[in-house]
């Protein structure tokens, strides 16, 4: 086999590069994959703008109008590679029981035997870049190192933005620090003479292979996201989630937010709700005019992960590992996120948006309407009488976290942030209410484990199908749900001050079909009040499910809403959730050789909580 040596090296390793272990496993792939460079990245703004230069000339890139939207860029990828692949997403653990019923596995020595296989060749004609990325803070006792190899210029750049990208990772890792391994491949061999294509990717084979035990991940065939962006979902979530149940920490699918109230403090929430569920807008929330006057504000510090260790305290501290956005363009708007559309004013990459004839960017829900005139994502003339969407409904945007002008100031704070509160949120046209407060961090734990969310569009009063998304995690677990709930029960032993849990649903609707509770910046009544329950004030009823707030334990002020509507949205009925404990029951089968015995006996609590009360429980309106 061909060593490194004898290739053409565009440039040399950095001279930061002291592990002997990062240089031979490049060898290794650089010997299996056959590329015609290899380049290691080191993360500069020279670097990002010649490889940006360079996708434009391959077409990759189209580059936007320099005033409507400043070194920013456009990608349209295949029509075959949008969204990350699921059912080709595997956990190949030691043993498929390590990898639950959640997860697709296949044998570890027969997963590399088939990657082997695909990787054999597959950067022919293309350059391989070595990325040196942390996730969280170089140097955080919270972060993790992690080496990706890709041959896709697209995936270095999108990295340089979403990662702390360069030598000085090279720096923190040293001569004999660990890193996870990271490899992709767009899987497109370039056979000498040919002509590429815009978006390079293997329309018909996919695999997204994690080797938990190994701390190391296989991608080929996608170009796209989370599929190729191997810190994002692979590393800061299915690996390190195998990490943390090693070594007493959690990676969870979380924004975390600070939250500052009249008195000047700030308390931090972390918020679990599955994927599009409005998580980048809660992460950005903007506080109506009433509650900003007096001193409320919301500020981010990550949109989509948390990592999550106790301190020697016994508190929690988290981090956001990521140092960027990769957020869903359609339905962001000056209304529903004025704080996104600020992020993406510049040095942004878009990915499947419409791009408009002034060469700046469009995208249903954009809040402007479409012009006559449009490219859509497929490169095709679009006009707002076309049947097809502009954009494609999973568009995307990378931006720079600290772009967004409500960044919290301790966003990269290397020791991270104490965590107050915990929020569970799905979709959910019946049955949960807005908020509920869990009594304590069992009982907490049983709300986050049986969390759903509705897959279809609920159309009415009509319920959608729910899909059961146990801490919203239940695409990036990297080991058997069970044990993952286990996990949190454990941590939860062993805090001072475990942070206080809450459910919400911003979605329910009444009869009619209509919604229940306006959401969006009004979320903020019910995060207030969050917050200072967990803080140890604010008002509360006993409710068959939890504490709830009372009509007049919420902050009304500028808010025209109807009493019946919040005593609706807050009502719990037997009926319902006799079919919710059902589902939960399934649930717990599917998992039952590693469900933990606490959640049967919340379920037991629950369920006598529920048919002890009124078969239609509802609080009473305020005295007048
Ligand atoms: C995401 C997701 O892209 O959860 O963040 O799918
Ligand atoms: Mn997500």
């Amino acid at each position: 086999m061909a060593s490194i040596t004898d290739r053409t090296v565009t440039n040399h390793p950095p001279t930061a590069l002291r592990h002997a272990g990062v240089r031979s496993w490049v060898d290794e792939i650089a010997s299996l994959t056959s590329p015609e460079e290899v380049r290691w990245c080191d993360g500069s703004a020279g670097e990002y703008a010649e490889l940006c230069d360079a996708l434009v000339d391959a077409g990759t890139f189209v580059r936007l109008d320099p005033v409507l939207r400043p070194n920013s860029f456009l990608a349209r990828t295949d029509p075959s590679d949008v969204a990350r692949v699921e059912d080709r997403t595997f956990i190949c653990s030691q043993t498929a029981e390590d990898a639950g019923p959640t997860n697709n596995w296949v044998e570890p020595a027969e997963m590399r035997r088939e990657l082997r296989a695909w990787f054999s060749g597959s950067m022919r004609g293309r350059t391989l870049y070595v990325i040196p990325f942390s996730m969280g803070p170089v140097g955080s006792p919270i972060s993790q190192i992690g080496i990706e190899i890709t041959d896709s210029p697209y995936v270095v750049v999108n990295m340089a933005i979403m990662a702390r990208v360069g030598d000085e990772v090279l720096e923190a890792l040293g001569a004999d620090g660990e890193f996870v391994r990271c490899l992709h491949s767009v899987g497109a061999p370039l056979e000498s003479g040919a002509q590429d294509v815009a978006w390079p990717c293997n329309p018909d084979v996919k695999y997204i292979s994690h080797f938990p035990e190994d701390r190391e991940i296989w991608s080929y065939g996608s170009g796209y996201g989370g599929n190729a962006l191997l810190g994002k979902k692979c590393l800061a979530l299915r690996i390190a989630s195998t990490m943390g149940r090693d070594d007493g920490w959690m990676a969870e699918h979380m924004a975390l937010i600070g939250v500052r109230s009249p008195d000047g403090a700030t308390s931090y929430v972390a918020a679990a709700f599955p994927s599009a569920c409005g998580k980048t807008n809660f992460a950005m929330l903007i506080p109506p005019a009433e509650m900003a006057s007096k001193g409320w504000a919301v500020t981010t510090v990550g949109d989509d992960i948390a990592w999550i260790k106790p301190d020697e305290q016994g508190r929690l501290r988290a981090i956001n590992p990521e140092a960027g956005y990769f957020g869903v363009a359609p339905g962001t708007s000056e209304a529903t996120n004025p704080s996104a559309m600020a992020t993406i004013r510049e040095n942004t990459i878009f990915t499947n948006v419409a791009l408009t004839d002034a060469g700046d960017v469009w995208w249903e829900g954009m809040g402007v309407d479409a012009p006559e005139h449009l490219i859509d994502w497929r490169g095709q003339d679009w006009s707002p009488g076309s049947d097809t969407p502009a954009a494609h409904p999973n568009a995307r945007f990378t931006a720079p976290a600290d772009q967004n002008p409500v960044i919290d100031d301790r966003w990269d704070d290397p020791d991270g942030v104490p965590i107050s509160a915990f929020v569970f949120g799905g979709r959910r046209s019946g049955t949960m209410p807005l908020v509920v407060q869990a009594p304590n961090w069992a009982y907490g734990v049983y709300l986050a484990a049986t969390m759903g969310s509705e897959t279809t569009a609920a159309a009415f009063a009509q319920q959608g199908v729910v899909r059961r998304d146990p801490f919203a995690m239940r695409p990036f677990a990297g080991y058997h749900m069970g044990s993952y709930i286990s996990h949190w029960l454990n941590v939860g032993r062993r805090l001072s001050a475990p942070p206080r849990i809450f459910a919400v649903n911003w979605f329910r609707r009444d009869e009619n079909g209509d919604f229940t509770w306006p959401g969006f910046g009004e979320n903020m009544r019910v995060l207030a009040w969050i917050v200072e329950r967990a803080e140890g004030g604010a008002g509360a009823i006993e409710s068959p499910l939890g504490w709830m707030p009372t009509h007049r334990d919420l902050d009304w002020d500028g808010l025209d809403h109807p009493e019946e509507a919040f005593l609706e949205a807050m009502s719990v009925h037997r009926d319902e959730w006799a079919a919710e404990l059902t589902a939960h029951d399934e649930l717990f089968v599917n998992l039952w050789d590693r469900i933990p015995k606490e959640m049967l006996a919340v379920k037991e609590l629950l369920t006598s909580g529920l048919w002890r009360s009124p078969e239609d429980w509802a609080m009473l309106p305020d005295p007048t």
